[in-house]
């Protein structure tokens, strides 16, 4: 494993590398996965490898990227966003870059570590999320870790010839410790 932060039993996560820069491009340019998270515009080596030289200075933002332990293979990146230190709450996310790796249990297993992360390690006491609707496997990957639908975004994007609603997803500090408890 390199430079391991997290690890779980098939994933590890570890910090963003300059070298990194073109899974990130990936995530943001490749059809399939930027379409998730309604990317309209397109980025670049320049962009992606200037935001990732500043990355670790701020404190609201903190990313991984995903690596497969059998084979240590770079599979996606995962974050908390807009982390706030007075409410102790962050929004989380998650691409995996490559459509042959959904559906095998990947996206599951780092929700669950980042939302262990975010409680026991940043003391947080929300997470939250927004999902498309259309976005079967998201959503049932949050349920899994113990996301509750809390509200519904209506139209809130668009993207190729139609606007779609988004679930608001969270998970509490005390939701979480409880379902802990009886796991
Ligand atoms: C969404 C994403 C993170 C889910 O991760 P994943 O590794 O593909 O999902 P998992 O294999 O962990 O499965 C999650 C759940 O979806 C279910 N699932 C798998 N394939 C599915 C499919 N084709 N349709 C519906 N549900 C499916 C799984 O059974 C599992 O539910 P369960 O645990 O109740 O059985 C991943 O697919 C991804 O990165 N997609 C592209 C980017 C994206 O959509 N990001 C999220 C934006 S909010």
């Amino acid at each position: 494993m390199k430079n391991p932060f997290i690890v779980g039993e098939k994933v590890y996560l570890r910090a963003v590398e300059m070298e990194d820069a073109q899974l990130l491009l990936h995530c943001n340019n490749q059809p399939e996965v930027r379409e998730t998270f309604f990317i309209a515009f397109p980025s670049n080596t320049n962009r992606q490898e200037l935001d990732i030289k500043n990355l670790y200075d701020r404190q609201d933002y903190i990313p991984f990227v995903i690596c497969e332990k059998e084979t240590g293979r770079d599979i996606g990146i995962t974050a908390f966003h807009r982390v706030d230190l007075v409410s102790r709450a962050a929004v989380y996310s998650i691409r995996i870059a490559d459509e042959k790796d959904w559906g095998k249990g990947f996206g599951g297993e780092v929700t669950r570590l980042m939302v262990a992360y975010g409680f026991e390690q940043l003391n947080l006491n929300r997470i939250q999320l927004v999902v498309s609707t259309e976005n079967e496997r998201g959503y049932r990957a949050y349920i899994k870790a113990g996301f509750i639908q809390e509200g519904l975004l209506r139209k809130a994007m668009y993207h190729y010839d139609h606007y779609s609603d988004f679930y608001i997803m969270s998970i509490l500090r005390e939701e979480y410790y409880k379902k802990k408890k009886s796991s």
